[in-house]
C-alpha cells in the first residue's frame, strides 16, 4: 500500500476512560512528547470511576496537557500534520471531550482528523520508541496482543494495521476488573491490582488453590467471574486481624490463578494459529508475577514475548497517535460528524 509521506507527526488525544491524554508522534513511532493526567485521586473514594466526574476532569485537563505535549515536544502547529483521537470503545461523556477537542482543532488548524480505536492502540503500542526504549530490532508482524486492562481482556491475532482477528476474550470480568474487585474484597484500596501485586510478593502462591476457569476448555476465551466468588468466600468469615494476617497468601494464590488462566490461554493461541510472537499490553501487563512467568515461559518454549514499558500499556495518547499515523498515513479520514461509541465498530476487529 502507498502510504503517505508528507504526514510525518501528528498531535492525538486519549479520553476514554478516567486518564486524560495528550501526545506528539512520529510515523516512526517517536514518541516526542506524552503528557497525562490521572484521575485515580478523584474516583478513588467512590470505590470505582464515575461517569460525570471523569468527563469533567477530562475538560478540565485537556488544554493544558495540550499545550505541555506541544512545549515539550518543540514543535509547534506548522510541524503538524494530523490529529487523532480515541472514539471507542469507551465511556461516550468521557471519549467526548477528546472528540470535540480534535474536531475543533482540525477545523481551526485545517488538519485531517482520524477516529481510533482504543483497543487498537494498545495493540499497536509494541511499536513505540523514545529516548529510553525502542522495540526489539526483529519485532514485526504477525503477532498476539493480550490486550488485559481494567475493562478489556482480549486475545488478538495481529497480521497489520487494520488487519485485526480478535480470537478470545472474557466472557464476564476483564483481568484488571478482577484485580480491583478482589482488591476491594481485601480491603486495599481501588484501583487494586498494583497493590494485590505487592502484597503477593510476601505470600504463598499455593496457600489457596483458586479455580482457574475455562483453563482446560479448548477455546480461546476467560472467565473470571467464578474466581471472583471463590475469593468472596473464603475472605467473607475472616475477622479485619484474620485479613490482614492472611492477605498476602491470598493475593498470591489469587494472583497465580489469572495468571495462570492467562498463560494458558495463550499457549492455545499459539497452537491455533502458529505465530509464536506475543504482546502483553494493558494495565495489568504491569503485574510483576505476570512479567516474571511470562518471561520463563517464553523462553522456554522458544517465543519472542515483547512487553512493552509501563508508560505506553497502560491508557496513553501515544499509543492513539501512532495508530493515527499509520492510519492517515494510509488516507484514511474521520468526518467532522465523527461520535463517540461505548463499543468497538464491527469494521474494527475480523471476528474469528
Ligand atoms: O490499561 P489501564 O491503565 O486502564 C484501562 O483501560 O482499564 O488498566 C488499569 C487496570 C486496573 O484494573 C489496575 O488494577 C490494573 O490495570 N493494574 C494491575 C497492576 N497495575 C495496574 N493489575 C495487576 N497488577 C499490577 N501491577
Ligand atoms: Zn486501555
Amino acid at each position: 500500500m502507498q502510504l503517505d509521506p508528507s504526514i510525518e507527526r501528528i498531535v492525538a488525544f486519549e479520553t476514554s476512560c478516567d486518564d486524560t491524554s495528550v501526545a506528539v508522534v512520529a510515523a516512526d513511532g517517536a514518541v516526542e512528547a506524552v503528557c497525562s493526567a490521572n484521575q485515580d485521586l478523584a474516583h478513588g473514594p467512590f470505590g470505582g470511576i464515575v461517569p460525570e466526574l471523569a468527563s469533567r476532569n477530562h475538560t478540565i485537563a485537556i488544554l493544558p496537557l495540550l499545550e505541555e505535549a506541544l512545549s515539550r515536544s518543540k514543535r509547534t502547529w506548522s510541524e503538524i500534520q494530523g490529529l487523532a483521537v480515541t472514539s471507542r470503545p469507551g465511556l461516550v461523556g468521557s471519549l467526548m471531550v477528546g472528540i470535540v477537542t480534535a474536531k475543533t482543532l482540525a477545523l481551526a488548524k485545517k488538519l485531517p482528523l482520524i477516529g481510533v480505536n482504543h483497543i487498537e492502540g494498545h495493540i499497536l503500542a509494541p511499536f513505540l520508541r523514545d529516548a529510553q526504549h525502542a522495540p526489539p530490532p526483529n519485532f514485526a508482524f504477525p503477532y498476539l496482543a493480550l490486550v488485559i486492562s481494567g475493562g478489556h481482556t482480549h486475545i488478538f491475532s495481529v497480521r497489520g494495521v487494520g488487519q485485526i482477528q480478535l480470537i478470545g476474550k472474557t466472557l464476564d470480568d476483564a483481568a484488571g476488573e478482577a484485580f480491583d474487585k478482589f482488591a476491594k474484597m481485601a480491603g486495599l484500596g481501588y484501583p487494586g491490582g498494583a497493590e494485590v501485586d505487592r502484597e503477593a510478593r510476601a505470600g504463598d502462591v499455593k496457600a489457596y488453590p483458586f479455580p482457574r476457569g475455562m483453563i482446560k476448555e479448548d477455546h480461546l476465551n476467560f472467565s473470571f467471574s467464578g474466581l471472583k466468588t471463590a475469593a468472596q468466600r473464603v475472605i467473607q468469615p475472616l475477622s479485619t486481624e484474620d485479613l490482614k494476617a492472611a492477605r498476602p497468601d491470598l493475593c498470591a494464590s489469587y494472583q497465580e490463578a489469572i495468571v495462570d488462566v492467562l498463560l494458558a490461554k495463550l499457549d492455545r493461541a499459539i497452537a491455533a494459529t502458529g505465530i509464536r510472537r506475543v504482546v502483553l499490553t494493558g494495565g495489568v501487563s504491569a503485574n510483576s508475577r505476570l512479567r516474571e512467568r511470562a518471561q520463563a515461559w517464553a523462553a522456554a518454549s522458544q517465543y519472542q514475548l515483547v512487553v512493552p514499558p509501563a508508560r505506553y500499556c497502560t491508557d496513553n495518547a501515544a499509543m492513539i497517535g501512532y495508530a493515527g499515523v499509520c492510519r492517515l498515513r494510509r488516507g484514511e479520514r474521520s468526518a467532522q460528524d465523527l461520535g463517540p461509541s461505548p463499543a468497538a465498530w464491527t469494521a474494527d476487529y475480523q471476528e474469528a
